[in-house]
């Protein structure tokens, strides 16, 4: 017995000193005792360092007392004999693992579009869209050494020298001798920026630039024109490598409904996750994860293409989630976050709020499903994570030379330096004219995950983990016809820091 209560505390990484372990010893249920106590500190994460006869005798006292351990009252009792680690990023952190089903989740929703959006659809809001987006990114920008001084357009009229300003990028072309006009905007007018290909770094590098982006320049006022000398985008810091002391898993475009959804290789994934499938490593990271993220497209949805029906094997919207709800409802011990995507059943238009109750009722009784709106920004136990399915992917690709399905690491680069998800208006990415542009960038993540395309890629970038995951439903038709080859029910994982990637398929 003696050694089972040192063995308890060893595996909780908390110390007990000789004379708390010796009146422990001789209590009658001493192991419940040892039990309950660690459940206690370990319950309100505490760093404790070592249990002493003071907080052993408190709890004991209490425990004739109080009934329900966790109370408030319970709380305090315990931390004000709690001794702290002097030095808190040494502190001794309770394990994370689900074997311990008593470690609450570190889970919050930080940002959220569902019950933010609002618009009147009429142009004012038009308006008060764009400027919601050019004062959040002017904000990132103006921040920068090289713009801290800018100029408002308006003001250029009475300047011939070196200029500085940031702006909306109404339009940019090549002109017929094959240098690059931008019409950039502000809340005060317009201008002309060229961009003069002599200047072989800049001008390639304003192949990148896309309409609706706000970006600075720096540059030499001639006339009408400023000539560009610098393109200043908001871009990313590098950040700082957060302790991951859990796992992760990432997926999206589950497609539950369709024909071509591998459902063999769904059930082997939820087998997986639940510690009941694959070899021992596989195994040990399943037995470290803390948190599944679905980044949309958990249904195939009806009506999202024509003729889609002939693709379907469950036809009905609610049968659809009716079975996502049987399928995710194997899970055990992991916290589930649902974003949607274009197949879901939400308003098209981003940002896309979650998905709603009506439809996903089965979903919603599920004690470990979250539900956020796409985009949205959650912490899995301090690790930001920001969620998009990735809609603007099919707009960036068609506009700028370079960028592919198969390389979404470009992509969201991009979208990270650009510090907005879908800069493009007006193309195949529907965006809501609301009163706030919910699809900037405000904060830099410590992982973007994203999806829609159905191919797998990782990249971390300036530190942020760059995850696009694949997908659980074969190649479609589609998809032949234009010969995009899927990642099948090949899942990343983010573990403790450390991208893998585990195969169901
Ligand atoms: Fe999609």
């Amino acid at each position: 017995m003696t050694d089972d209560i040192i063995l308890k505390f060893a595996n909780a990484e908390i110390l007990i000193n000789d004379t708390a372990y010796n009146k422990l010893s001789v209590q009658k249920n001493s192991l419940e005792l040892a039990d309950s106590l660690l459940d206690d500190l370990l319950r309100n994460q505490r760093d404790v360092f070592i249990v002493t006869e003071d907080i052993l005798d408190r709890y004991l006292q209490d425990q004739g007392q109080v009934s329900n351990y966790g109370s408030d009252a319970d709380i305090n009792s315990i931390v004000n004999n709690i001794i702290v680690s002097e030095n808190p990023s040494k502190a001794i952190k309770p394990p994370q693992s689900k074997l311990m089903p008593n470690v609450p989740f570190d889970f919050q929703i930080v940002k959220d579009a569902s019950k933010k959006s609002y618009t009147s659809g009429e142009i004012k809001d038009f308006s008060a869209y764009f400027n919601s987006r050019f004062q959040k990114i002017k904000g990132l920008l103006s921040k920068k050494g090289e713009l801290k001084e800018s100029y408002p357009i308006k003001d250029l009229v009475n300047m011939n020298d070196n200029v500085r300003i940031i702006g909306m990028v109404n339009d940019i072309r090549t002109t017929k001798n094959n240098h690059k006009i931008m019409e950039l905007e502000d809340e005060t007018g317009y201008t002309n920026v060229l961009i003069h290909n002599d200047n072989q770094k800049l001008f390639e590098s304003s192949d990148k630039i896309v309409r609706d982006e706000v970006i600075g320049i720096n540059g030499i006022k001639k006339g009408n024109l400023v000539i560009a000398s610098e393109l200043i985008q908001p871009g990313v810091p590098r950040i700082e490598d957060k302790e991951m002391d859990f796992s992760a898993v990432f997926i999206s475009d589950v497609h539950i409904g369709s024909s071509t959804f591998l459902e063999d290789a769904f059930k082997r994934f939820v087998n997986w996750i639940n510690g009941d499938f694959g070899d021992e490593e596989k195994r040990e990271v399943a037995n470290d994860v803390r948190y599944l993220v679905i980044a949309g497209d958990l249904v195939d949805g009806i009506g999202v293409y024509p003729n889609q029906e002939k693709e379907l094997t469950i036809k009905d919207i609610y049968g659809q989630y009716e079975e996502a709800a049987r399928l995710l409802g194997d899970i055990e011990d992991v916290k589930i976050i649902i974003a949607p995507g274009n197949h879901d059943a939400c308003r098209l238009a981003e940002p896309q709020p979650a998905i709603p109750e009506s439809y996903a009722g089965d979903l919603y009784k599920l004690k470990n499903a979250e539900f956020v709106s796409n985009p949205s920004v959650v912490s899995l136990e301090g690790i930001n994570t920001l969620i998009y399915h990735g809609r603007s992917f099919d707009d960036l690709v068609m506009t700028v030379n370079g960028m592919s399905h198969e390389r979404t690491d470009l992509v969201m680069k991009e979208l990270l330096e650009k510090r907005h998800l879908a800069p493009i208006y007006g193309e195949r990415t529907p965006l809501a004219s609301e009163f706030e542009d919910h699809l900037v960038i405000e904060d830099v993540p410590d992982i973007f995950h994203t999806g829609h395309v159905h191919i797998n890629a990782y990249r971390r970038y300036k530190g942020i983990h760059m995850i696009n995951s694949g997908t659980f439903q074969s190649q479609t038709e589609f998809q032949k016809i234009y010969n995009i080859v899927p990642t099948c029910a090949e899942v990343p994982v983010l573990n403790r820091g450390t991208m893998k990637i585990f195969k169901f398929n």
